[in-house]
């Protein structure tokens, strides 16, 4: 049986989880391709970690020309994360003409096109399936069965530590930084969560499926992002009261030429199956123009689901070297002509905020929104819940209005005698 060898770089949740889904399913893997895989070095930072799989000390070494110039090895499995030295030995990898296979939503976002163009140049794969949607064969399926579409709009929830997050806070009411710890414990999140907390993996993946569903490349400076940390109890009970639960969305959109894109968290209603999506599970709706809509689900975080992803990409390319394949490159640009991207639209909103319990508080502050063309959709008042001022929250569900021009009627609105704090914006679908 022919043996293909593959260099592991990290040892981490995902590494580990890569490693148990290849021996977990070994025979399964073998008997359907005929050919061994066998993880032949792996670059760690600790070579005396405490692990709980078994690595022979031959296996593990602290020198990435151990892997990067070793002529054996066949493919090369970037699982350390962050932007660098990741991408750096990527692409020394594929200049040494390895196939590459990441999970790395970081690198990948930050350069998409030279990892494409070194893989290319040098006639080898690379592949990144891992690196949207956890287990979710999201980037397959754009870069095969769905080419024949054009797509209108891309929505998702592609994080799992914050969804995990948002539903333990919804459903049992705990605190933000109790679930926080669990998620971590669960090797959910990212070692650094504040990428997780702060929106800014979402906005990783967001910006790898605009490149391959819209053909444009948008760095995630420019995606418009906003995390969960300022999210409390009180607005999901809100979110709750009016109809909706809180997620935090990727979005991207075409309307007309432009494309706009955000990462924010926001109001979904009970009844869009997004709703639905709890704890680490990830949802990527899609929409073609000849598929229609579609909705992949699975687990977007966690060791194995991750760890069946990269194993499905090592796969694909152990069967394309056997075979004596061309190797394909999935690069070819699918631009959408004369598209230009634009950040954020317009969006209907949840404001919440305190206002003095005095006459002619309501009707100032919806005339104030009216002046700046804003009608209001819903709203609530709680005299139950006043403070010892006085003071009570005054919630608002308005209609579309860019951020922009909300930030000014609210900052009028602050400005005026009745309202002493806005305490929460939220966007609502
Ligand atoms: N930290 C990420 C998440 C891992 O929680 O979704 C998967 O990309």
């Amino acid at each position: 049986m022919k043996t293909i060898k593959v260099g592991l770089l990290g040892l981490g949740n995902v590494g580990t989880g890569t490693y148990k889904t290849l021996e977990m399913n070994r025979k399964h893997i073998e008997s359907n391709t005929g050919l061994s895989i066998e993880i032949a070095k792996i670059l760690v930072n600790d070579i005396n970690k405490k692990r709980d799989i078994l690595v022979s000390p031959d296996q593990i070494t602290q020198n990435i020309d151990d892997i990067i110039l070793d002529p054996s090895i066949d493919i090369v499995v970037e699982l350390i994360g962050g932007i660098e030295p990741a991408s750096s030995y990527m692409l020394k990898a594929l200049e040494n003409k390895k196939h590459v296979v990441t999970a790395n939503k970081a690198a990948v976002a930050a350069n998409f096109d030279d990892l494409m163009d070194a893989a290319k140049k040098n006639q080898v794969m690379f592949r990144y399936e891992a690196s949207v949607g956890g287990g979710i064969p999201i980037i397959n399926a754009l870069n095969t069965a769905l080419l024949a579409n054009e797509f209108e709009e891309i929505l998702g929830i592609v994080n799992g530590t914050t969804n995990y997050i948002l539903t333990q806070m919804t459903e049992y009411g705990l605190d933000y930084a109790d679930v926080l710890k669990v998620a971590q414990e669960k090797g959910f999140a990212e070692p650094d969560p504040t990428a997780d907390v702060e929106g800014i993996d979402v906005a990783n993946k967001l910006s790898i499926l605009i490149s391959l569903v819209f053909g444009i490349r948008v760095p995630i400076e420019d995606i418009p992002t906003e995390g969960i940390t300022n999210i409390s109890k009180e607005d999901i009970r809100l979110a709750d009261q009016f109809g909706y639960k809180i997620k935090l969305l990727a979005t991207a959109k075409k309307v007309g030429n432009q494309l706009e894109a955000h990462v924010q968290p926001a109001f979904v209603p009970k009844d869009h199956p997004i709703a639905s999506v709890s704890n680490e599970f990830n949802a990527i709706f899609v929409t073609g123009n000849a598929v229609e809509d579609l909705m992949f689900y699975g687990k977007g975080a966690g060791p194995l689901p991750t760890g069946s992803a990269v194993m499905g990409d090592v796969i694909e390319i152990s069967k394309a070297i056997a075979k004596g394949a061309a190797f394909d490159h999935h690069t070819e640009s699918k631009a959408v002509k004369m598209l230009r991207y634009v950040g954020e639209g317009q969006n209907k909103y949840y404001v919440n905020m305190m206002v003095k319990d005095v006459p002619g508080v309501l009707g100032s502050i919806s005339t104030t929104f009216g002046a700046f063309g804003i009608g209001v959709d819903s709203v609530l008042q709680l005299s139950k819940d006043a403070n010892i001022n006085r003071e009570v929250p005054l919630i608002f569900i308005l209609h579309e209005v860019t951020r922009a021009r909300l930030d000014e009627a609210l900052n009028k609105i602050r400005s005026s005698k009745f309202a002493s704090e806005i305490k929460s914006i939220i966007r609502v679908m």
